[in-house]
């Protein structure tokens, strides 16, 4: 599979947009705080203008009002204080009169008093009537509002104003963002699961190329995929080393099985059968021609003793093909070598697991122990503990996979050492455990019922025994023994 030849994805609703959302919320956050700071610094020098507009009425205007009040020229007074009152955000401006004796007070004003959000700020209006006065008399009070609505109102604009360009802003950067983030990253890691859900392995073309100009010097994508790429070709590498594991396992148990199956043959039922039909014939000839001869009671007596002579010699010849077949059965071992159990049992510890793995059975197998020397025919001995182990496995393919277990391990006396396998499976039939041989007693579609025979034949060739009973659990378990060896030592 060339991934290379993947569609390049489309922007669609994953990091990016999130990524979008976040920048977003963190963005109008810190332009919120900074608005807010930047609104109360540009509050207070409003207020300062405005304190300081206080200051210069007070320098230049209380002059001329002491003047005007003095002569009380209700006009001039009024003229100023509309002055006054146009600088800017002043709202409301009164000169009052501090009564002289009877007469009326003088209150001049302009604009509207105002209730709230205001600065005042109040002026004793001074003036030497004589030319040498050291104190000049306090002869009115200039009192001055300024109104804070003109104050709020520009921070009010100022604040739409960077609120809507930095609003813009950020979502104009965002967007930008998204676009870099999706060109640069994530149309990538579609791009890499798209090539990983269609992965298959075992095709022509397993590894990946991200559809862009290589950049210089490389990036975490490109390890990425360098990564995968690798990945790809171990795994690849250690499927095909597995499969040839199989393989080989499989080549083993076929050739143990043929070496065992030797035994089993139809042929040789075939063979036995054919042999012996001729004497039994030559019998059954002799048994009828004397029956037809005491059926017409023309026995001739004479004859008998040749006639049983010849049944004898029938009857031998079959005992002898039997004992001929019999022998070659129960020496099914090849040449005998000094070994140990553990070291003939490691050669297939593989093969019996792939059996038990192949029937999801778990397996325990403990060679430790058991260090003395048999002698014996290493392939006799693994193909009995191929056929032990896979009769385990079969007895307990009814069973939850959970349940079913097997255990192989080595069991050493004074005189024997063998390995027991157990499982956890249903345990054998009463009469197999009784009678401790199962001949033709499978119960199998596909058993012939000559794996726990042969094997017992090929225990017994060895000197040894095949011992089978039920566990107190009930599972069945099966040892093997063998005699130690007197002399020898393994080479
Ligand atoms: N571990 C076991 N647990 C329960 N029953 C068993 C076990 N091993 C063998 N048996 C019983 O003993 C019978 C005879 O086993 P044997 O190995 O001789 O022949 P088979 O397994 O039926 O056929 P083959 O080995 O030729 O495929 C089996 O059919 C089965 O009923
Ligand atoms: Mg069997």
């Amino acid at each position: 599979m060339s991934a290379s030849g993947l569609r390049t994805p489309k922007l669609r609703r994953g990091i990016g947009w999130r990524l979008l959302l976040s920048i977003m919320l963190f963005s109008s956050v810190v332009t919120l705080v900074l608005t807010v700071a930047q609104l109360y610094l540009d509050y207070r020098t409003e207020v300062g203008e405005i304190r300081d507009r206080f200051e210069e009425i007070g320098k230049s205007y209380l002059g001329s009002l002491g003047g005007s009040l003095w002569s009380l020229d209700v006009d001039q007074i009024q003229l100023l204080i509309n002055g006054i009152k146009h600088l800017p955000d002043i709202q409301f401006v009164e000169v009052r009169e501090i009564g002289r004796g009877n007469q009326r007070q003088v209150v001049v004003s302009a604009g509207e008093r105002g209730a709230e959000s205001l600065i005042s700020r109040d002026y004793p209006i001074l003036y030497s009537s004589e030319k040498d006065q050291a104190e000049p008399e306090a002869i009115g009070q200039l009192h001055i509002e300024a109104s804070l609505s003109g104050v709020y109102g520009r921070i009010a604009d100022r604040a739409t104003a960077i609120l809507v360009s930095q609003g813009v802003k950020t979502f104009l950067v965002s967007s930008f963002t998204l676009f870099i983030v999706h060109r640069l990253v994530t149309r990538h890691l579609v791009f890499l699961s798209g090539f990983l859900r269609g992965y298959r392995l075992g095709a022509p073309d397993t590894s990946v190329r991200l559809p862009r100009s290589a950049p210089n010097p490389a990036d975490e994508l490109d390890d990425m995929t360098a990564a995968l790429n690798a990945m790809s070709t171990s795994l690849a590498a250690s499927v095909s080393e597995r499969e040839l594991a199989l393989r080989q396992l499989r080549l083993q148990e076929t050739a143990l099985d043929r070496a065992y199956r030797h035994f089993t043959t139809q042929e040789t039922a075939a063979k036995l059968a054919h042999e012996i039909k001729q004497p039994l014939a030559c019998v059954s000839t002799y048994v009828q021609g004397l029956q037809a001869q005491i059926g017409a009671d023309a026995l001739n007596t004479g004859e008998l003793p040749v006639l049983m002579e010849r049944i004898a010699r029938e009857v031998k010849r079959v005992l002898e093909i039997i004992a001929a077949t019999q022998s070659r059965i129960t020496s099914p071992t090849g040449a005998s070598e000094p070994l140990r159990i553990a070291e003939v049992l490691l050669d297939v510890l593989p093969l019996l697991r792939q059996i038990c793995d192949d029937s999801s059975v778990r397996a325990h197998m403990d060679l430790s122990g058991a260090a003395s020397v048999v002698m014996g025919n290493s392939p006799s001995i693994q193909q009995v503990a191929v056929n032990l182990v896979r009769n385990a496995c079969e007895a307990m393919v009814q069973m939850p996979p959970r349940q079913r277990s097997m255990r192989l391990t080595l069991a050493e006396t004074n005189s024997r050492i063998g390995f027991t396998v157990q499982d956890t499976g249903p345990g054998f039939s009463p009469e197999i455990v009784k009678t401790g041989h199962a001949l033709f007693a499978s119960r199998k579609i596909k058993g012939s019922g000559f794996g726990l025979p042969i094997a017992n034949a090929i225990m017994s060739a060895h000197g040894g025994s095949l011992e089978i009973a039920n566990d107190e659990s009930g599972g069945a378990r099966v040892t093997c023994w063998l005699p130690k060896s007197a002399s020898g030592g393994v080479d």
